[in-house]
């Protein structure tokens, strides 16, 4: 029983990070490129404009600054433990340090499927948008094909750019922010050409009951427990709409695992975090400002509805620009979900709770390729084969949970190390990581009770995973004879 919370130095840590072999090549301008690569994907092209007609109105505004102050309390947790202690393996190994080995593989666990599961959704997504836009066969792309070989062939190519090398992954990633950056300023400043206040009223519509007969397991975890009706619009309405918009902040956290790779780790990852964050937020409010400016928020259309605002106002160019950038912008969150999953699995291997061959980093490239091929494996499988739309929810609730245990690992590694250089501190700890948590807890809370049952079952599977495995083969449980410690394991 001990051991599930036996925790690992934070000395061990930082060593484990200085011999891990992987390559220092990225600058703080680099880690701003990974961020805004993976937050800025399709999701503030598509849930602002089904948010703000199903759930919020115009109020949906409120609902990326609500999503937006609880992503940026997140960040500054990460910051100050990505600060103090550089690592590939982010909140997988905060745990390790702070509250115990069990939690740091149930977060590790968790990470992956995040990861894993984002990717193929997205790629899916992307093998989707190509099709449209070039009009390919629906049997091969798209939601609708019996074998989604877009979405295979994709992540076969990012692959092997992830595989390459870090600087490699790092100058497609910028190419690909750069094209999607522009489109959204570009949105923004077409759309307040057409903006109309007379939209904005009534700015929060009032409360009324769901007309959707939605069956409980549809339900808000929340409104399913407190036994509520359903009902959209109101502060209520806000609210929901932001746990469902917070997913369009999600992935600035991959930063934090590439504490091996930067070049000056305490100072630039706190400022790819904040600045990447910071950034993609102030781009989104001003995104949904122009949509619900520019379309009544009852005729917003739900498939498309930045795109279709365009064309309905006769601007039809835009809408093709949107589809690009929505292209380039999929293409680069999964540019960076690879290279993340390669060093989540890299520094759990590392610490013997994956197989070890696992953390071998190739010799040339530096890259922790083993896993990086093992992870896209199951990635294709999936989105190849298995229709994942519905699963989107996942990745919320898989990062919303890591955010969580790194808010509380702030305090705790605080107390257990006062003396631990931070050269980032969140403000006002205990106060402001505790606050990130319940905030994080509360928009999980907001996701529906299926997403919750399916997170509890791969929990489950994680638990079992980890007793019959991990716990028998931790390295600190097992260290190795000194002679081999700290080379790269495996191989
Ligand atoms: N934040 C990413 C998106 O909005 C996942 O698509």
């Amino acid at each position: 029983m001990k051991n599930l919370f036996r925790t690992m130095p934070v000395e061990e840590v930082l060593a484990r990070g200085e011999r891990g072999g992987l390559n220092r090549r990225l600058s703080g301008v680099d880690l701003i490129g990974f961020g805004i690569g993976i937050i800025i994907g399709t999701g503030v092209f598509t849930l602002t404009g089904i948010e703000a007609k199903n759930h919020a109105g115009p109020a949906v505004v409120v609902s990326f600054v609500i999503g937006g102050i609880v992503a940026a309390l997140a960040a500054m947790c990460y910051a100050e433990l990505a600060s103090a202690v550089p690592t590939a393996g982010s909140a997988y190994t905060y745990a390790y340090a702070t509250l115990g080995e069990v939690f740091a593989w149930m977060i590790g666990w968790d990470l992956l499927l995040e990861f894993v599961l984002g990717t193929a959704v997205v790629a899916r997504g992307w093998s989707g948008y190509l099709a449209n836009l070039l009009g390919l066969p629906g049997e091969w792309f798209g939601e609708h094909s019996t074998v989604n070989i877009g979405a295979m062939l994709i992540v076969a190519v990012l692959t092997a750019v992830a595989v390459a090398g870090i600087r490699e992954s790092s100058r497609v990633t910028n190419a690909l922010v750069v094209v999607k950056v522009t489109v959204c300023v570009l949105v923004i400043v077409a759309g307040l050409y057409y903006f109309k206040a007379a939209n904005l009223h009534p700015f929060v519509p009032p409360a009324q009951p769901s007309e959707s007969s939605a069956s409980v397991t549809e339900q808000p975890l929340v409104q399913a427990l407190l036994g509520m009706g359903q009902s959209v619009y109101g502060v209520g309405g806000i609210l929901s709409a932001a746990a469902v918009v917070f997913f369009a902040y999600t992935g600035f956290e991959a930063l934090a695992n590439l504490g091996e790779e930067t070049k000056r780790p305490k100072r630039d990852l706190p400022v790819g975090l904040l600045g990447s964050l910071i950034l993609c937020t102030v781009l989104y409010i001003a995104v949904a400002l122009v949509l619900i400016g520019m379309v009544d928020y009852r005729h917003i259309d739900e498939g498309a509805p930045l795109a279709a605002a365009f064309q309905s106002v006769g601007a039809p160019w835009i809408a093709a620009l949107i589809s690009l950038s929505a292209i380039t912008g999929l293409t680069s969150v999964m540019m960076v979900e690879l290279v993340t999953i390669g060093r989540i699995g890299f520094a759990m291997s590392r610490d013997g709770l994956l197989p070890a061959p696992l953390s071998k980093v190739h010799p040339r490239w530096g890259t922790p390729h083993r896993m990086t091929i093992a992870g896209a494996v199951i990635i294709m499988l999936f989105a190849g084969f298995v229709p994942l739309s519905a699963l989107a929810d996942m990745v919320s609730i898989g990062a919303l949970s890591g955010f969580v245990i790194v808010a509380l690992a702030v305090p705790v590694l605080r107390r257990r190390k006062p003396q631990l250089a931070r050269p980032f501190r969140v403000p006002l700890s205990p106060w402001l990581p505790i606050l990130t948590a319940v905030g994080c807890l509360y928009l999980m809370m907001n996701l529906n009770v299926m997403t919750w049952l399916r997170f509890g079952i791969w929990l489950a599977i994680g638990l079992a995973v980890y007793l019959l495995y991990g716990r028998r083969n931790a390295r600190i449980a097992n260290p190795p004879p000194a002679k081999t410690t700290g080379a790269p394991v495996g191989g």
